[in-house]
Formats: C-alpha cells, sequence, structure tokens
C-alpha cells in the first residue's frame, strides 16, 4: 500500500515523539518516500539529523529558514503528498489544527494539503479526556480528518490510563488497513445494531449490561469509510455516532427492534452487534420503588429475540451477521445461534477474556460460517476487527 507513496510524517512536541523514529523507519522500508516536518516542540525530543539519516530526505524544522529544495518546501510538500501522518499529535496540535491555525510548517501543511491526514493523539488521560480535547477531536472528524485510537497503559507522566501512542507498527497496520478499503461498500446499505438496552425498573432505576457500543460503532464507522449507507441503531452510549452514519437511539429491546424493523428491509447487510436484553420486567414501577421490605422480587419476562426474527423474514441477497457473547462453550453455542436464527456468519466472542469483549478496546473472535468453516481471528482493536469483518461480509 505504502510502496512508492510520498508521506508526510509530522511530529510535534511529546515524550512520544522518540515513537516516530521507527514510525519513519518502516514506512521506508514499506517503500514510501518519507518527509518529515518537525514542531519547535518535537525538536526538544528527537533531533532533526535522526530523522534525515532514517528517511534520507531534508527534515524541515521552520517556515522561516533557507529554502534549500523547492520541491519539497513549503506548500509544494502538500501537494507532493499523497497522505499524511502526525504521530505524536499533541493536544496543542491538535486544537491549533481544528481551530484552522497555520502559524508554523506542520498546521500550514495540514492545512493546505488535500490528501488523508491520520492523527495519532499522545497524551495525558485527563488532556485526552478534556472536552475541549474531544470536541476538537470531534470536529476534525467530522471533517474527514482520521483519528488512530491512542492505547491505554502506562504514560510517562507516572500516571496508567488512555492516551498511551499505539507501537509503530499498529499505527501503519492502521494506515494501510484504511486505504486498502476505500469505497469497496458503495452503494451498500448497511444496519449496525450497538450497546446495551436499557430495561427500566421504575423511574429511575433499570437493568442494563456492560456494553460501551465499542464494537458496534467501530462497525459503523469503518464501513461508512468504505463507502456505506449507514444506520446506526444504538443503545445508550457515551460514544459520539462516527462522522455521515445515521444514528437511532433507543433505549429498551422493544424499542431497538421497532427500530431495526423499519430499516431491515432496504437494508442489504445486517450486523447485529448490541447486548440485547433477553428479559425485561413485566410491572415497570410509575413510582420510584420504597425499601420498604428485606427483599424485593421483580417478575421479568422475555423480550423478542430480534436477531431470531430479522433471520425469519431474510430475503436471498441480504446477509445477517450476529455476534454470540460467551463465557462458556464458545463455539457449541455460537453455533447453535448461527443455525436458530439462519444466520450467514456470526462472530463468537469470548467475553471472559480481559482483553475482549464488553467495554475494551481490543477483541478477540472466530468467526463461523454456514457451511462449517470457523475462522480464528488474533486480539486487534476493534476498530481493526470491524474492517476484518467487513472483508468477510463482502466474500459473502
Ligand atoms: O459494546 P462493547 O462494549 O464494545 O462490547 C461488544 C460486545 C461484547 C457487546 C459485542 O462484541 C457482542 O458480543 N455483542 C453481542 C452481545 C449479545 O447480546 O450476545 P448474545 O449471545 O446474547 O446474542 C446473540 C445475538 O442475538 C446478538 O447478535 C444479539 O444482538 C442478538 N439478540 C439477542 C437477544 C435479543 N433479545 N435480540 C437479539 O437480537
Amino acid at each position: 500500500m505504502l510502496k512508492d507513496k510520498n508521506v508526510i510524517l509530522g511530529v510535534t512536541g511529546g515524550i512520544a515523539a522518540y515513537k516516530s523514529v521507527e514510525i519513519a523507519s518502516r514506512l521506508r522500508k514499506a517503500g514510501a518516500s518519507v518527509h518529515v516536518i518537525m514542531t519547535a516542540g518535537a525538536q526538544n525530543f528527537v533531533t532533526s539529523m535522526t530523522f534525515r539519516e532514517i528517511t534520507g530526505n531534508p527534515v524541515i524544522t521552520t517556515m522561516w529558514g533557507e529554502i534549500t529544495n523547492h520541491q519539497v518546501e513549503h506548500i509544494a510538500l502538500a501537494e507532493l503528498a499523497d497522505l499524511m501522518i502526525i504521530a505524536p499529535a499533541t493536544a496543542n496540535f491538535i486544537a491549533k489544527a481544528a481551530a484552522g491555525m497555520a502559524d508554523d510548517m506542520l498546521t500550514t501543511t495540514v492545512l493546505a494539503t488535500k490528501v488523508p491526514i491520520f492523527f495519532a493523539p499522545a497524551m495525558n488521560s485527563n488532556m485526552y479526556n478534556n472536552q475541549l480535547t474531544q470536541a476538537n477531536i470531534k470536529r476534525l472528524v467530522e471533517l474527514g480528518w482520521r483519528f488512530i485510537p491512542p492505547a491505554s497503559g502506562h504514560l510517562a507522566c507516572g500516571t496508567d490510563g488512555i492516551g498511551r501512542l499505539p507501537e509503530p507498527a499498529e499505527i501503519l497496520d492502521f494506515v494501510e488497513n484504511e486505504l486498502s478499503h476505500e469505497e469497496d461498500f458503495i452503494g451498500k446499505k448497511l444496519l449496525v445494531t450497538a450497546a446495551g438496552t436499557y430495561e427500566p425498573i421504575d423511574p429511575v432505576r433499570y437493568i442494563g449490561n456492560r456494553s460501551s457500543g465499542k464494537m458496534g460503532y467501530a462497525i459503523a464507522e469503518a464501513a461508512k469509510k468504505r463507502g456505506a449507507e449507514v444506520t446506526l441503531v444504538s443503545g445508550p452510549s457515551a460514544l459520539t455516532a462516527p462522522a455521515g452514519v445515521k444514528l437511532v437511539r433507543v433505549e429498551t429491546a422493544a424499542q431497538m427492534r421497532q427500530a431495526v424493523l423499519e430499516f431491515f428491509d432496504e437494508a442489504d447487510i445486517i450486523i447485529k452487534a448490541a447486548a440485547v436484553a433477553d428479559y425485561r420486567v413485566r410491572e415497570v414501577a410509575d413510582q420510584k420503588i420504597k425499601k420498604n421490605d428485606d427483599e424485593l422480587v421483580l417478575v421479568l419476562e422475555k423480550n423478542p429475540d430480534i436477531l431470531f426474527e430479522l433471520g425469519q423474514k431474510k430475503k436471498s441477497g441480504q446477509i445477517l451477521v450476529g455476534f454470540a457473547a460467551e463465557t462458556q462453550h464458545l463455539l457449541e453455542y455460537a453455533k447453535a445461534k448461527l443455525e436458530k436464527k439462519n444466520l450467514d456468519m456470526i462472530v463468537a466472542n469470548d467475553v471472559s477474556r480481559k482483553d475482549a469483549g464488553f467495554n475494551v478496546d481490543t477483541n478477540a473472535v472466530k468467526l463461523l460460517y454456514r457451511d462449517g468453516t470457523v475462522q480464528e481471528l488474533p486480539v486487534m482493536t476493534k476498530y481493526k476487527l470491524a474492517n476484518e469483518l467487513l472483508n468477510m461480509v463482502i466474500k459473502l
């Protein structure tokens, strides 16, 4: 994918800048011509000489120096490039990009180029989670710029949390993955469900589960980027809908069923990643239940199985994919669901693993098909998995 491509690698001032050296090296090994632009902050962490040696190209460190090579200086570089990667992207740089500022060579190039831009944020967790940073990221994503999700772990500031720059190999994987799937879903309508449902007990309480929506939102985002028209029916989730995706918010399983049925007929592909509550409270209290007795008995009744219903209604040409979240007998239970619900593929999700399933950024699954084939995928980010699933779906 990267062979013979002109890649601008923007390096901003964070401790993770040392990892950019390996990114530059890997890009070069992949056959790309790498042009590094460093902000003033970045030069406190790594020298330009390192990048010059690794890339074999001059490194741009200022807008104001002598122009040594007119082919690669200033706006010319923005026009020459095939893609741009900013790694690490600090909170400050993201804020400047979101504000449309152009006060150094890197911000200027970001504004001047029309090629895909990938940001790999790396910063302290609080800075990353800050509403301003999140609003800036959201704005850039809405404008079509791409973000490589930061990893979680030990941070340079001594705390643990989200904000680490992913490993260079993962960054390149992400970029290649994105570029290789451009637009193969054009003309396809995709219906995705995500997150858990809330089944009310009384006006303030509900029965829910630990689904964050990350898996379903990743599928919606990947499909949208590959050109699909995507409707995302989501239970309660803190996530922001991917740009360009039609989001239908629901709360209960009954509402999810209604929304899904509304879009089912026109959908070419349906992927049900939502964790739908199997039971709901039979009699929902009108008022908040008071704690008078030592025991409280709630009678639960079965919710409709939406996926089963879709399997019955499925028309020829429609592809129906379900998930199976299991803590034991993974393959056996998933196979039974594949058959009973008349699916084309089921994603068997061992949710007892720490690095897979509910409310984590990675997943590890096995894919089961109608002909009995089972395909095991290694642990990977949910976004990467989303693309792997779409690769399988397009084959189906
Ligand atoms: O949201 P995250 O935090 O990222 O977590 C992702 C996930 C673990 C929720 C996801 O990867 C996953 O496994 N989703 C399926 C969860 C689930 O409810 O599995 P299940 O085995 O109970 O259901 C099987 C299938 O039937 C699912 O596709 C489900 O959407 C569907 N179903 C279940 C019950 C019901 N009443 N109606 C349904 O349509």
